[in-house]
């Protein structure tokens, strides 16, 4: 039997310097078999190791509907993400996955999405964001509300542009108070007070949100005041992970493990998890 741990090697093609201290690597399948069978949903995530340095934990940041290559955007934050800063065009590194649930969009058909997404957790939003775009006709509308501490801080900006150039979809960016320069043309507002401003209708309407616990805690009581029911929203948990693969048990609240149970949820089955997550 195949080692489950064993990572497929990927080849960086591609970098890009989202802010000062999140980057997007795009990695490319290096058997040519498997990059033609490899296939994954909106949502799940995957192990990335930089060799002798250890794995780390990322969602991936493409689309579902993208099969020459698959993107992450990571956050630099300790020991493998520093490994992952250095690595160049060319390297190689180790990709397993893709692991855990995903957005069902094939249950949300039809509904008006809401999207919003504060600092790297715009990452898993990119990924879900994106696959609605490449299969447009099948929802309503779309809203993105992109925010981040500062106009620095804010990822994605390039591809923000783009997107609002669509009629067919709204794309709103917003900073924290204080983070705006002279430059800003967006609005000045944490993500949950910009998203009860905008003030979404909950009919036929569905809300994934993904950021810090913080903007989370704020989040759900904004989206309930506005209507939307715990099972309208959706988001996916960051939880501390080891083997991605429901055996360690690094990951678990309760008898739930978020790496295969989850990671995406809804605030409803959320609210029937243990307290402490
Ligand atoms: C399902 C899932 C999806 C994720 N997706 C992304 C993503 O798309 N982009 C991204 O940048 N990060 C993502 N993360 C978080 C990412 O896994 C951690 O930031 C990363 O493992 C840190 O590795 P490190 O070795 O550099 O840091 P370490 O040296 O392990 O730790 C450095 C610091 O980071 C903190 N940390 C470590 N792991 C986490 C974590 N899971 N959540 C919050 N803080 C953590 C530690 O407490 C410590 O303070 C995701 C995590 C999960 C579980
Ligand atoms: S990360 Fe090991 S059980 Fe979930």
């Amino acid at each position: 039997m195949d080692n489950i741990y064993r990572p497929y090697l990927m080849r960086v093609t591609a970098i890009k310097d989202e802010t000062p201290d999140v980057r997007t690597l795009r990695l490319e399948f290096q058997d040519e078999a498997v990059r033609q069978s490899f296939r994954f949903r909106t949502g799940q995530f995957g192990e990335y190791s930089v060799f002798g340095a250890g794995e780390c934990v990322f969602c991936i940041s493409s689309p579902e509907t993208c099969t020459d290559y698959i993107e992450c955007s990571f956050k630099l934050m300790g020991k493998v993400t520093t490994a992952l800063r250095q690595v160049e065009v060319g390297d190689t590194i180790g990709f397993r996955g893709p692991y855990g649930n995903w957005f069902p969009l094939d249950e949300l058909q039809g509904k008006n999405m809401v999207f919003a997404g504060g600092g790297i957790g715009m990452a898993p939003i990119r990924s879900v964001f994106q696959t609605c775009l490449d299969r447009r006709e099948e929802f309503g509308d779309l809203l993105l509300i992109n925010g981040a501490r500062s106009v620095a801080d804010l990822v994605y900006k390039a591809e923000m542009e783009e997107w609002a150039k669509r009629e067919d979809v709204t794309v709103v960016k917003t900073v924290d108070p204080g983070g705006e320069d002279e430059s800003w043309d967006g609005k000045v507002g944490f993500v949950p007070t910009v998203v009860e401003e905008l003030a979404p209708s909950p009919e036929n309407a569905v809300a994934i949100t993904c950021g810090p616990p913080i903007m989370i805690k704020f989040m759900l009581p904004v989206l309930d005041r506005l209507g939307f029911q715990p099972e309208q929203i959706i988001t996916t948990l960051e939880n501390k992970m080891k083997c991605g693969l429901g055996k360690c048990g690094r990951c678990n609240i309760g008898g739930v493990y978020v790496c295969k149970d989850g990671p995406v949820f809804t605030a409803a089955q959320l609210a029937q998890l243990p307290a402490d997550f």
